[in-house]
């Protein structure tokens, strides 16, 4: 892979909340820190961001909870990327992670994504690089699922723009949720700080997203067939999203989200550090394929 240039713009992952809906396994672990077959959840919304170019993140957790992200992640030096860590004292919404990281993300734009949420398939980082040339305006991502009463929902008119949006209506007027991955300009943070909360007695995301669409700064990636998005809330979908990697990384070989292999095809870590992250593993098959990949060479 050609060296990917990295890009002026903030990431944020939103890794906090009380994750009451996974009990027991969340009573004393986060929610995202519990394991996707092989890894970390967390590694699957970081690679993403560092797949779109993105290497200043900040990762905004419970508070008892830092930590352990930092005992995980460290400050990133070790994947070529800069990690900073801020705490929610409160899950109040997901729009307060720009309110808590308005300090970090200073003058430039900034990639929201939720930490509980995979992306993973064909032409995503395509979709990915194309929102973040975009300086101006929000830019997110609808998919098509079944049961969209779930999500956010955006509706289109017949032309293909955006005309409503609502989070988690009884009626949804289209099947196409909107996804935890948010791409917006810096007018988020003022945006955000100005929101009333909702009945539920959160800020919601969705607000942030409408008053773009208002203003007709709002671009909607439709994700295709050809990518996988889950949302990792339920047992059922955890245990899911596990069989999912596993039968990718068995049938051909390659790990999905390894942050450790992105960081290195990206050429933002050498071979010398990747060997270096390789033996942290110890005997792991995941260090094993970390070292077998200076040798493939595929
Ligand atoms: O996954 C996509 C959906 O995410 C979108 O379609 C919705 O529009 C959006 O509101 C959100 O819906 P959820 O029902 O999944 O939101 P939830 O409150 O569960 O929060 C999503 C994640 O963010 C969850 O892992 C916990 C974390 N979180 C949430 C809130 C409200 C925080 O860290 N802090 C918070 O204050």
């Amino acid at each position: 892979m050609a060296k990917v240039d990295k890009v002026s713009r903030k990431g944020i992952v939103l890794a906090g909340g009380s994750g009451t809906r996974l009990h027991p396994l969340t009573v004393s672990v986060s929610k995202q820190l519990l394991p996707v077959y092989d890894k970390p959840m967390i590694y699957y919304p970081l690679s993403n961001l560092m797949l779109a170019g993105i290497d200043e993140i900040l990762i905004i957790t419970a508070p008892d909870q830092q930590d352990l992200f930092r005992n995980l992640l460290g400050d990133g030096s070790q994947y070529g990327i800069h990690l900073d860590y801020a705490v929610q004292e409160n899950p109040d919404g997901v729009p307060q992670a720009f309110v808590i990281g308005a300090d970090f993300i200073g003058d430039d734009p900034v990639t929201l994504i939720l930490g509980d949420n995979i992306f993973y398939g064909q032409g995503l980082v395509q979709q990915l690089r194309r929102a973040v040339t975009s300086n101006h305006g929000a830019t997110i991502f609808a998919y098509v699922v079944t049961d969209p009463e779930r999500y956010g929902v955006v509706t289109f008119d017949d032309e293909g723009t955006p005309i409503a949006i609502a989070e988690k209506p009884r009626r949804p007027r289209s099947d196409y949720a909107v996804t935890g991955m948010y791409f917006f300009d810096n007018d988020v943070v003022e945006i955000a700080r100005n929101l009333t909360p909702s009945k539920r007695g959160e800020t919601e995301i969705i607000d942030v997203i409408r008053s773009y669409m208002k203003r007709g700064d709002l671009s909607v990636e439709r994700m295709g067939r050809g990518i996988a998005w889950l949302d990792v809330g339920t047992h059922d979908a955890l245990a899911e999203a596990a069989a999912y990697i596993q039968a990718v990384d068995h049938r051909q070989g390659f790990k999905i989200a390894c942050i450790e292999e992105i960081a290195w095809r990206q050429q933002w870590i050498s071979d010398e550090q990747l060997l270096c992250l390789s033996e942290n593993y110890g005997n792991s098959p995941y260090g094993a394929y970390l070292a077998g990949l200076m040798e493939s060479r595929l």
